[in-house]
């Protein structure tokens, strides 16, 4: 079993969460970053999948990251990823940003959906405290959402308690 994770930064928080996730799933490969990647085939190569990204464009539509992942998800869609868990953590602002907090994770999320990616990892809002996400699908957002700028003290706890949840439901991790 391969567990890659991938993740893409602009002030390197993103980066940052990727490492402390890679202390705590021993199994997973070092984090790469999406930037020196040229091909998202590349992810082809596991049978598991998590990816880190934060939202820049602000209320965007589309390329709502602001980073190396928007100019890869038109490829993501076209790959065949039948039968690849995929797990997703989004970096955002939910005080200064809380009509919009962590929108990228579901562009990203609905680019995996198109390629057949087993989606895992969603996580139950009742614990976070914003106005809107279109990252939000019912009551759970499609993956991690952290607030690195406004609850960085959360972090450990909600890190910690994914990282567990990701054990369970992707096998090898
Ligand atoms: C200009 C600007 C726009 C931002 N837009 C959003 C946003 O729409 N939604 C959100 O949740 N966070 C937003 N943020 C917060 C960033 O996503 C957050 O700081 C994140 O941790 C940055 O991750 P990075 O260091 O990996 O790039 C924005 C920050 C800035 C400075």
């Amino acid at each position: 079993m391969s567990v890659g994770i991938y993740f893409a930064t602009t002030t390197g928080k993103t980066e940052d969460i990727a490492d402390r996730l890679h202390e705590l799933l021993a199994n997973a490969n070092s984090p790469k970053d999406l930037a020196d990647i040229s091909e998202a085939s590349e992810l082809l190569s596991h049978d598991g999948i998590i990816c880190g990204i934060p939202t820049w464009n602000t209320g965007a539509d589309t390329e709502r990251s602001g980073t190396a992942w928007d100019s890869l998800l038109e490829e993501i869609g076209n790959l065949n990823l039948n039968g690849k868990k995929v797990a997703i953590f989004g970096l955002g602002d939910s005080s200064t940003y809380t009509e919009n907090f962590c929108d990228a994770m579901e562009e990203l999320h609905s680019y995996f959906v198109k390629a057949g990616a087993t989606m895992v990892g969603y996580v139950d809002k009742g614990d976070y405290t914003f106005e809107e996400s279109k990252s939000l699908i019912g009551n759970k957002f499609c993956g991690l959402p952290l607030d690195e700028d406004g609850e960085s003290d959360l972090t450990d706890d909600r890190l910690t308690n994914w990282a567990n949840q990701l054990k369970v439901e992707i096998a090898g991790l």
